[in-house]
């Protein structure tokens, strides 16, 4: 994908930058992220709602991985941002992202969060209950300041997709219940907030996503709904948000719908509904992570030690694991790789790739076909841009890896490499005053 390829001295390389400089240069465990692959990712959702003439925004699910220089990178982009925590929004105001663009997310934001994202003036807030809403209610009267806002509701919509990542189902921490009449409670409890400007519904049907159906599912029930409240007390339907969940390739048998697909049958869908409901045309907004930077990066760890088994099994393991990676003992996701500096020698070995952390369940891939591996050989890991640095521990009190840019040739360190000095930063010493 992207501008990876393997280059004339058989090794892997990123954004026109050769992953074993990289290794030399910054050390292993390091994450890599082929940035014109971010650009590109984003523009094909830009262009096809361009294309189709609809009013639409692109809002970067931050949780996916955020970082100063991604933030301004994304803020040229002209995409909008999904933040979910005060320090999601922290990052984006400190990185110089325009606040109108941003959109707060969150089941259970604070008081102060709330009063952080007023004082910044952000464009939007995507209220998930009532306790929310009444904070908004009381902290806007008491401001006189206006707020936008998106009410998130659960279409009950359950997308196919891991268990744990499914948050469009009835059964959900998440957002007001459509059918049980919380949604329309809220809808028409916000007449009465004189600061508070409706904007339109948000949903999330989850993660990973390969089909088209949920999101369609999703949109038919959502301006059916929007219709009902339209006749029954005048609400109007600016914009309808529907979320991320676009999934990406892991391993070769992953066969994600390409982004253009994916926006063209959400565009498709929604117009075809508000034909038939005679409503008019929301602006769409969506709210891609994992897309946008997943398959983008690339962790390059080192090999060091291995262990066999008979007839049973080979274990290889590399400096790093599920601190940097916790999606295969969390989710059982799956990933694939290759030894960067050897890339495209014959595989003539099985190996399954452990990580360094002292528990069983630390491993990274199962199985893997690889040349025949020494020590000191790279290991690239791919498509772990989306929720591999934003997950990252210092479980075993092992340092988070830095985070590398690469692009047109150039390489730019975008997060250090943290020390173990770093990590002592909130220890107290009991010696200490
Ligand atoms: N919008 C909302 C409201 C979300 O809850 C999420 C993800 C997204 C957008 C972005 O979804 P994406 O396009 O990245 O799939 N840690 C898990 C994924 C959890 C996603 C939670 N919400 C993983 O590693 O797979």
């Amino acid at each position: 994908t992207g501008t990876m390829k393997i280059n004339a001295k058989n090794h892997l390389e990123i954004g026109g930058v050769d992953t074993v400089d990289l290794v030399q240069k910054y050390g292993t465990p390091v994450y890599v992220y082929d940035i014109a692959r971010v650009k590109e990712q984003a523009d094909k959702f830009k262009k096809t709602f361009k294309q189709k003439n609809v009013k639409a925004q692109v809002a970067y699910a931050s949780k996916a991985f955020s970082s100063l220089a991604l933030y301004q990178i994304l803020a040229k982009e002209d995409v909008s941002l999904d933040v979910v925590s005060g320090g999601e929004l922290y990052t984006a105001i400190q990185a110089g992202f325009p606040s109108q663009r941003i959109h707060f997310h969150g089941n259970n934001k604070s008081e102060s969060e709330i009063e952080a994202a007023l004082d910044y003036q952000i464009g939007c807030f995507v209220v998930d209950n009532f306790y929310e809403l009444e904070m908004l209610d009381r902290l806007s009267r008491e401001r006189e300041q206006m707020i936008n806002v998106l009410i998130r509701v659960t279409p009950g919509v359950e997308a196919h997709t891991h268990e744990y990542i499914s948050t469009g189902q009835v059964d959900s921490k998440f957002g007001f219940d459509l059918n049980s009449g919380q949604a329309q409670k809220a809808l028409q409890s916000i007449a009465g907030m004189p600061y508070i400007e409706l904007l339109g519904l948000h949903s999330h049907i989850g993660s990973q996503i390969f089909e088209t159906e949920g999101f369609t599912m999703a949109i038919e029930t959502l301006l059916k709904q929007a219709k009902q409240w339209q006749e029954d007390f005048g609400f109007e339907l600016k914009v309808l948000n529907l979320g991320g969940g676009f999934g990406i390739r892991y391993i070769p048998e992953d066969e994600p719908l390409a982004i253009e697909e994916h926006t063209t049958a959400i565009i498709e869908s929604v117009e075809s509904s508000i034909k038939e409901l005679q409503l008019s045309m929301p602006e769409i907004w969506i709210e891609p992570g994992r897309s946008l930077v997943g398959d983008a990066g690339v962790t390059l760890y080192q090999i060091g030690s291995q262990k066999k088994i008979p007839d049973v099994r080979q274990y290889l393991a590399v400096d790093g694991g599920m601190a940097d990676n916790i999606r295969p003992a969390l989710y059982d996701a799956k990933y694939t790789g290759i030894l960067a500096n050897r890339a495209n020698d014959a595989t003539e070995e099985t190996y399954s790739i452990a990580g360094k952390a002292c528990e069983s369940g630390d491993m990274l891939i199962w199985d893997l076909p690889l040349p025949k591996a020494e020590s000191k050989d790279i290991l690239a890991i791919f498509s772990t841009g989306a929720y591999g640095y934003a997950m990252a521990s210092n479980y075993n009190r092992i340092p988070r890896p830095p985070v590398v840019f690469v692009e047109n040739g150039k390489d730019f360190l975008a997060i250090k490499r943290e020390t173990y000095a770093d990590m002592l930063r909130l220890d107290q010493s009991i010696n200490a005053e």
